[in-house]
């Protein structure tokens, strides 16, 4: 099954910023996509597309066998995790525990915060549970923004610069708990490393185009010292 199917998007921003061309790719299920390119070509956008923030001005874009449209969009937003480039707007509750139980759908109350413990101690950050997300290291406040979208147990997970801002330990550590996910992921990168870790293919965008679609060797190879750092 392909999970996402994309025909001659486009997306024009309100103000007439063309930030994505008619694109078309496919992704099948349990694909890793890095998405690269240099700062404005439509990565970002891309992701709000995804994740059924945004609607294509023209296209067609399929998400889960489901055409993105404003009467699709909410039941895509329910099956998509989007963890965005800045973790800080993402948090909703007070404490970690809370906002990770939050984006657990089943079970009672006590399940969802043992499943949220589960969670946090998959991110190394279950001896932080009652602390607020706003007071914590970028390192580790993007490993509780983690959490909190893998509670969701989405179908498709969606990463806006996950290692952005982050330094080596923390990058490896989110790079390791990306490693273990068992689920379709597709994220924006400016990091080889990350490229060479996770993704099993490489989009890259220029001017809301896609330029290059192909494996990450030879992504690594033409991209390295233009794009990639
Ligand atoms: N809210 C917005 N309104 C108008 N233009 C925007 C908005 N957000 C992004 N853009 C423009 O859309 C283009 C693509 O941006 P973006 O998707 O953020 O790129 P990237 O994530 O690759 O840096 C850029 O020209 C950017 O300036
Ligand atoms: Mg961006």
């Amino acid at each position: 099954m392909d999970i996402i199917k994309a025909n001659n998007v486009s997306y024009h921003y309100p103000d007439g910023t063309v930030a994505l061309q008619n694109i078309s790719f496919t992704v099948p299920d349990n694909q890793r996509v890095a998405i690269i390119g240099h700062n404005g070509s439509g990565k970002s956008t891309l992701l709000l597309l995804l994740s059924a923030l945004l609607l294509p001005t023209s296209g067609y874009l399929t998400i889960l066998e489901t055409p993105l449209s404003s009467k699709n969009k909410a039941f895509i937003r329910k099956s998509v995790g989007m963890l965005f480039s800045q973790v800080e707007y993402q948090f909703i509750m007070p404490d970690l525990l809370n906002d990770v139980a939050l984006s657990i759908r089943q079970g009672s109350k006590e399940e969802k915060k043992q499943q949220a413990i589960e969670l946090l101690k998959k991110v190394r950050m279950e001896d932080r549970l009652y602390h607020s997300p706003l007071a914590l290291s970028s390192g580790q406040m993007k490993r509780a923004a983690l959490a909190s979208v893998l509670a969701k147990n989405p179908k498709i997970l969606l990463l806006d610069e996950p290692l952005a801002n982050l330094d080596k330990p923390s990058a490896d550590d989110v790079i390791n708990i990306l490693s273990t996910v068992n689920m379709p992921i597709m994220f924006a990168t400016h990091s080889a490393y990350a490229v060479a870790q996770l993704a099993d293919r490489v989009i890259v965008l220029e001017k809301g185009g896609i330029v290059f679609d192909n494996g990450v060797t030879a992504a690594l190879k033409k991209y390295s010292k233009s794009i990639l750092i």
